[in-house]
């Protein structure tokens, strides 16, 4: 009998061992263990765990939108549309979704690129945001933005004047883009995000990443994370307008993730599409893909998987091979394709459901502001510690120094500073966060990255926490 496996670790492709996402990476393993210790009895300096790892915001007590849910529930189950507490638009709504759906079902497969119905809906949500025409044949719906980001990375999988190719991503970033990246053999340009500036975008850093890159890759993308994310900032229209002229004068196609275009605190937010079609000839010309996503905003809907993009002004050829990938695929689950709808065309005023709808959308605001007041006020006030304001998204990234001591501990420990600090926290506090070497950070700078949506109780538990913990560390270390 034969006893080596036939795949193994040296043998399989190559790339997926280099593919790192610390969001749910060592730190939370340990959570996930402290957690079962926990429930043995084993003792800590602790109750519980406070899990600020991800941006999961129904897993932190953010209720659904009342109305996405009774849309679900009667497109899954059309027998309760006799119920007498559903209201009408709710049903109506449903009657217009399953006559798209084919003979009436959420349990068929759909249209690669989705319901017809949802994507006009969807396109009519980004007339009325820019201003400017959208065609639905544009848009692309999918199992979360994730999905429909690593179709569009996948497309730039080919050398070029005898250079590999590669794509620019922000430092910090959301590791699905370094992830994406790893796994389909792209190299990673980084351009670093001035934190000096509120993480602002500068044209500057950007050439001198592209320089760096262009000597032994081709550069083919430049991707922006817009509200930001770890670094909760959102770009000026100003930065817009010269990250679009920079893209334009590089060749580069610009991959727009506004997917916490909602998420937004304090300034505004401007879409790609808007600026580039307001700049005129010839950057309205230009091809983009924007991400949105029903995992963000007040819909909060992550477990449903259920994202769309807009991709505008590709070539006719390489959209066309881009839908034949898509297609490959089946579809998207449609009850996520009902979740979309339900976002892109929320409940309007004199329908039945537009009062709880605003009611409950203005509490998530609500919660939102209040919680990025808290964690920035927070952080500013422990020393070592200082955060830029968190403008949109849903985390705040707060920078911490971290004494040499210790930085030779964690050395010793053969990992590095801020994963030796984020695990001590979660030791002693509970506390589950996520080191800022998951996201990348400047070499000798040191971040984590909570998420700040937890109920006040428990979000003002995890800031005293911090707090103390940081205080015994530094008496411990410095
Ligand atoms: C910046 C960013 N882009 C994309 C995604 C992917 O979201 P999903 O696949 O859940 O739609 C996330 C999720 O956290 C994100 O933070």
């Amino acid at each position: 009998m034969k006893l080596e496996k036939c795949i193994t670790v040296d043998n399989i492709n190559q790339n997926l061992l280099n593919v790192k996402y610390a969001v749910r990476g060592p730190i939370l393993e340990r959570a996930l263990q402290i957690e079962r210790e926990l429930v043995k009895g084993v003792p800590k300096p602790f109750k519980y765990v406070v899990r600020a790892n991800i941006g999961d915001c129904h897993a932190l007590g953010q209720k659904p939108i009342t109305f996405i849910r009774q849309v679900l529930a009667l497109a899954a189950c059309p027998q309760l549309m006799s119920s007498p507490d559903v209201p009408e638009d709710v049903k109506k709504r449903v009657q217009d979704i399953l006559h798209d759906c084919t003979k009436r079902s959420v349990g068929s497969y759909s249209p690669s690129a989705g319901l017809t119905l949802v994507r006009k809906h969807a396109a009519a949500y980004l007339t009325a945001r820019d201003g400017v025409p959208a065609s639905y044949e544009d848009i692309y719906l999918g199992s979360g933005a994730s999905d429909l980001i690593k179709a569009v990375l996948t497309l730039f999988v080919k050398d070029a004047d005898g250079k590999p190719p590669a794509v620019m991503i922000p430092i910090p970033q959301y590791p699905l883009f370094s992830g994406t990246l790893s796994e389909l053999g792209l190299r990673q340009a980084n351009y670093y995000l001035d934190e000096e500036h509120n993480w602002a975008l500068q044209v500057a850093e950007l050439e001198r990443s592209w320089q760096q890159a262009s000597v032994n890759s081709h550069v083919r993308a430049l991707v922006i994370i817009n509200p930001g994310n770890p670094t909760g900032q959102v770009l000026t229209r100003e930065n817009i307008e010269e990250i679009i002229k920079f893209a334009y004068d590089h060749d580069l196609f610009l991959m727009a993730d506004e997917v916490y275009q909602e998420n937004i605190i304090s300034k505004p937010f401007h879409s790609f599409k808007k600026v580039m079609h307001e700049m005129g000839p010839p950057y309205s010309g230009m091809e983009l893909a924007s991400f949105v996503t029903c995992s963000k905003g007040w819909a909060a809907e992550c477990g449903l998987r259920a994202g769309w993009a807009e991709l505008v002004r590709l070539q006719r050829d390489v959209a066309a091979a881009f839908s034949t990938a898509r297609a490959v695929l089946q579809c998207p689950t449609v009850l996520g394709q009902c979740a979309v709808d339900c976002t892109v065309k929320p409940p309007s005023p004199g329908e039945a459901s537009y009062p709880q709808f605003c009611a409950e959308r203005r509490d998530i605001h609500r919660v939102l502001a209040e919680r990025a007041a808290t964690a920035y006020n927070t952080f500013n006030s422990i020393p070592g510690y200082s955060c830029n304001p968190i403008d949109g998204s849903m985390f705040a990234f707060p920078r911490v120094e971290i004494p040499e001591n210790a930085q030779r501990a964690a050395l010793e420990q053969g990992i590095s500073p801020d994963e030796f600090y984020c695990l001590r926290l979660l030791e002693e506090t509970g506390v589950c966060v996520v080191p800022g070497s998951g996201f990348g950070q400047k070499p000798g700078t040191f971040h984590f990255r909570t998420t700040i949506l937890h109920s006040r109780e428990e979000f003002q538990h995890m800031m005293d926490s911090i707090r103390q913990f940081h205080l015994q560390f530094l008496r411990q270390y410095s």
